[in-house]
């Protein structure tokens, strides 16, 4: 089924397209929820240091019956961090919360500090380049299979393009019918950096859309499978999140197809 379908990366490591998006979730429910959705199929998971789950996450892969390799784990840095010590530091920490001796994926949680999001026109420009240094000595040492970056910006992703040694591998990014960053989905496109929407069902939002409801009945789904369709049509790797099993199944039904002429009246919409 599709939503066992997986991209290659610039690096070529293999990437499942439908992934368990864990934000929200504390570490009892992480660790119940990564259990439970390997049952039904899931096999990668979205996580950060910032979440506060990664032990129950690293959990929750140890009480599958599933090898690690079959796996794909993300995480993010601290959004604090910016210097390559203290990167260094973050990376085995993480290592340490999942008891893991490898991470698939490591992003840049954001370019600025949450702190400083929307109230300083810093883009960190330089700590995002010592993130990435240490990043990419830690893909080096085998400690994480690819690395990559997220809520950045044309300008945050030039500045490692020019400055670094290796092209991030993803932009994790929010990606939804209302709210589609089309040209900075090109520009990644374009440098082969694959797209991961977070946020793909809008956080829940828009789910009883007239619009989006509309559409969903056309093709006999419903507007979550839209949703995540949509992103998927778009090229990007989609990360729906929630702790009801039954939507969990229902996130990884998208065998259909939406048309090429429908994708273009979606893509106009804005929330
Ligand atoms: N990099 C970043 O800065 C960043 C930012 C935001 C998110 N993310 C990642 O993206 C993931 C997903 O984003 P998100 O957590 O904002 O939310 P989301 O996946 O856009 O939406 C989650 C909401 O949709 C509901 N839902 C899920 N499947 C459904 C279905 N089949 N039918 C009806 N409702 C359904 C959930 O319900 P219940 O939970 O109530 O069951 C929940 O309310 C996060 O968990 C995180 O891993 C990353």
């Amino acid at each position: 089924m599709f939503a066992d379908t997986k991209i290659t990366l610039n690096n070529g490591v293999k990437i499942p397209r439908v992934q368990l998006g864990t934000w929200l979730m504390d570490n009892d429910e992480a660790k119940k929820m990564v259990k439970k959705s390997i049952e039904i199929g899931y096999r990668a998971f979205d996580t950060a240091k910032d979440y506060g789950n990664e032990s129950g996450i690293g959990k929750g892969i140890w009480n599958s019956d599933i090898e690690r390799s079959d796996i794909f784990l993300t995480t993010k840095l601290p959004t604090s961090v910016k210097d390559y010590e203290g990167t260094k530091q973050a990376i085995d920490k993480a290592l340490q919360r999942f008891s893991l001796d490898y991470i698939d994926l490591l992003l840049i949680h954001s370019p600025q500090p949450w702190i400083e999001v929307n109230r300083t026109d810093n883009r960190y420009f330089e700590g995002n380049l010592e993130n990435w240094r240490a990043m990419e000595e830690a893909l080096k040492d085998g400690k994480v299979r690819a690395i990559g970056v997220s809520n950045f910006l044309q300008e945050d992703l030039e500045n490692i393009i020019e400055n670094g040694t290796i092209t991030p591998a993803v932009n994790q990014i929010g990606v939804s019918i209302g709210n589609t960053p089309l040209p900075l989905i090109e520009y990644c496109q374009n440098k082969g950096i694959t797209i991961e929407a977070y946020s793909p069902l809008s956080h829940g939002r828009f789910l009883k859309n007239e619009t989006i409801v509309n559409y969903a009945k056309k093709y006999n789904v419903i507007p979550a499978q839209l949703m995540l369709k949509y992103d998927c049509q778009l090229g990007c790797i989609v990360l729906p999140k929630s702790t009801d099993l039954n939507e969990l199944k229902e996130d990884r039904e998208l065998d259909f197809e939406i048309s090429p002429e429908d994708m273009v009246e979606l893509q106009k919409l804005k929330f």
